[in-house]
């Protein structure tokens, strides 16, 4: 099984992937945790050059990048990992390419659609989680948990952070976007809930998937 979340930079994933995790492992499940980009030693080498504030990179550049550490991944550890029996869970997938590099960077859909295909190797999310929040309250929330004065150009921001508030919220207009179109699988959270509703609304959802999934087979 494979389980993603997704939102803007601070809408709060990490915390849920982590408490997601321990519920899981509670009740006797194998569970996986990966975060993108990263996760083999070239993944992780490719997230370093996306995410250095050294250079400019292009656009179509920027989505060969990620869709290059995405399939080592996909290909070296997620596949082999849910043929054993795993619960992948992972910190973004192709949902953030469509909508960082799609809605943010403004490439065309179809070529999008067409690399995550191949980064994928077809493989697609059972359930995805969005947690969404507005940039502005997204920022105001990183800046406020580390103390520090909320700016555009602070050194705290990496590459992709620094890419201004109107890119981020084209990202979160592609996010709607994709909570329009596939609803059954891309569940919409308000990441302004507490942490602990945030995390028994997923139970809930993931509940009600497997019980589907029993009625089905
Ligand atoms: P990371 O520090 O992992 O961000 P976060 O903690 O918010 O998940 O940095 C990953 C950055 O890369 C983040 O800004 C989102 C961006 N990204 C894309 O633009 N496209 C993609 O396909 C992926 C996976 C991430």
């Amino acid at each position: 099984m494979l389980i993603t979340f997704e939102g803007i930079d601070g809408a709060g994933k990490s915390t849920q992937v982590v408490k997601l995790k321990r519920y899981l492992q509670e009740l006797g499940r194998e569970v996986l945790t990966l975060r993108e980009p990263g996760g083999t030693e070239v993944a992780e080498q490719i997230r370093e050059l996306l995410l250095q504030t050294k250079h400019d990179i292009a656009p179509v550049t920027e989505l060969l990048l990620f869709a290059a550490s995405r399939a080592e991944l996909v290909q070296k550890v997620i596949i082999p990992a849910i043929e054993q029996g795993e619960v992948v869970i992972l910190d973004r997938f192709s949902d953030s390419t469509t909508a960082y590099q799609g809605y943010g960077r403004g490439l065309s859909l179809e070529l999008l659609a067409e690399v995550n295909r191949i980064a994928t190797f077809g493989l697609r999310p059972d359930v995805t989680f969005y947690l969404d929040i507005t940039p502005e309250d997204a920022l105001i929330r990183k800046f406020s948990e580390k103390s520090l004065p909320l700016a555009f150009d602070s050194e705290e921001l990496d590459r992709m952070e620094s890419s201004g508030l109107e890119f981020y919220r084209r990202v979160r207009e592609g996010y709607l976007a994709l909570h329009t179109a596939e609803r059954e699988r891309f569940e919409l959270i308000d990441a302004q809930l507490s942490p602990s509703e945030i995390h028994q609304r997923i139970i809930t959802r993931l509940e009600q998937f497997e019980t589907a999934r029993l009625t089905c087979n």
